[in-house]
C-alpha cells in the first residue's frame, strides 16, 4: 500500500501500517484502514441510515451481469490474485467474487466509514480500505483487475477516479467501470428536477421524498431492477436515495467512457450494449517502464 497523501510505500502489514511523513494508518475495530480521517459528503451518512439487514436478489444478479466478463476473461484468479473494487458500498461484488472465486484477494475501497464497518461485519477477513477513489493507496500496477461500480459518477472528478483504477492495475489486467446511462426522455428531465429539488433539503426529508417514489420503483427503468416485488421497502429506498440525493452525479455517454479509457491508454475490449454504460478495458502491456 502507499500513502494517499505524499504516495510514499508504507511499511509494516497487518495492524500496522505507518508513513514515514504522515505516520501511522489506524485500523478499525472491524478492521478497516483508516486512510481518511473526518468522515465527509453524502455517503459518509448514507451508509448510517441505509444499512441493509440483506442482500436484494435483484442486485446479486445485476452484478454477476457486470462482473461476468472478468470471470469468463482469462484474469488471475487464483491464489495470490488481488482485484480492487472502488465503491464497495454494501459488498455487493465482493460477495460474488467471493462466491465464485474465493482465493482471489479483493479490496474494497470506499468514502463511506459506516458502509465498510458494515461489509467488515459481514466479511471479516476482506481488505478493506476507507480511502477516496481519486487517490487510491495502492501502489502502481499492484492489481490484476479493478473495477467500480456506479461510483465514479458520484466523485469530485469522476476522470481521476478512473485514471486511479487505471495506474493500480497492471498492463495487460482488466478495468470494469458502470456509469448511469443519460437519459434524454421525460423521465430524464423528471429525474434531473427532482434531483436539484432533493439535493437542497435536509436529510430527514431527502428520506420522506425517497419514500414517495419507493412504490414506482417497478416502473422506472432502475438500473439494479430492484422493487417492491423482489426486496424489502429499506432496500427499495436506498436504491432511490442513491440516485436523487447525492449533490454530485454526472451522465457520461458510452463514447466518452470509451475515449477516457482509450487517453489513459486502455484498449476498449467490452461494452454491454443492453446494459449501458458498463464498459470493460485491458491497460496496455507497452505501459510497462523499460
Ligand atoms: C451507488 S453506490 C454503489 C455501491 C456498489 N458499488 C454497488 O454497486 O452497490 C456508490 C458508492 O460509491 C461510494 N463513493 C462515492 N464517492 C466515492 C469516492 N470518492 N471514493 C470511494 N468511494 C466513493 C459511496 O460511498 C457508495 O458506497
Amino acid at each position: 500500500m502507499r500513502c494517499p497523501h505524499c504516495h510514499a510505500g508504507l511499511q509494516g502489514e497487518g495492524e500496522t501500517l505507518r508513513c514515514s511523513v504522515h505516520g501511522v494508518i489506524k485500523r478499525s475495530a472491524a478492521g478497516v484502514y483508516l486512510f481518511l480521517q473526518d468522515g465527509a459528503g453524502y455517503f459518509e451518512e448514507h451508509w448510517q441510515h441505509n444499512r441493509l439487514p440483506e442482500m436484494p436478489l435483484a442486485k446479486r444478479e445485476t452484478g454477476i451481469r457486470f462482473l461476468s466478463f472478468l470471470f469468463n476473461e482469462a484474469a488471475p484468479r487464483g491464489s495470490g490474485a488481488r482485484w480492487v473494487d472502488v465503491g464497495t458500498g454494501d459488498g455487493v461484488h465482493l460477495a460474488i467474487v467471493r462466491e465464485f472465486y474465493p482465493e482471489v484477494e479483493v479490496v474494497g475501497i470506499d468514502i463511506s466509514g459506516p458502509g465498510l464497518e458494515a461489509v467488515a461485519q459481514r466479511f471479516p477477513k476482506a481488505t478493506l480500505l476507507h480511502a477516496d477513489g481519486q487517490s487510491i493507496p495502492l501502489q502502481d500496477n499492484s492489481a490484476d483487475a479493478t473495477f467500480s461500480y456506479g461510483t465514479l459518477a458520484y466523485m469530485d472528478d469522476p476522470w481521476k477516479g478512473l485514471s486511479e483504477l487505471v495506474r493500480v492495475t497492471k498492463p495487460g489486467g482488466l478495468i470494469g467501470v458502470w456509469f448511469y446511462p443519460k437519459r434524454g426522455d421525460l423521465l430524464g428531465l423528471l429525474f434531473r428536477l427532482t434531483r436539484r429539488m432533493v439535493s437542497k433539503v435536509p436529510t430527514l426529508y431527502q428520506r420522506a421524498l425517497a419514500d414517495l417514489i419507493v412504490p414506482f420503483l417497478s416502473l422506472l427503468p432502475t438500473a439494479s431492477g430492484v422493487s417492491l416485488k423482489n426486496a424489502s421497502w429499506k432496500a427499495c429506498r436506498e436504491v432511490v436515495l442513491v440516485n436523487i440525493a447525492p449533490p454530485n452525479l454526472i451522465f457520461p455517454t458510452q463514447e466518452e467512457v470509451c475515449e477516457h479509457f482509450s487517453g489513459l491508454k486502455c484498449d476498449v475490449v467490452h461494452s454491454d450494449q443492453a446494459n449501458p454504460i458498463s464498459v470493460w478495458a485491458k491497460k496496455r502491456v507497452d505501459l510497462i517502464a523499460p
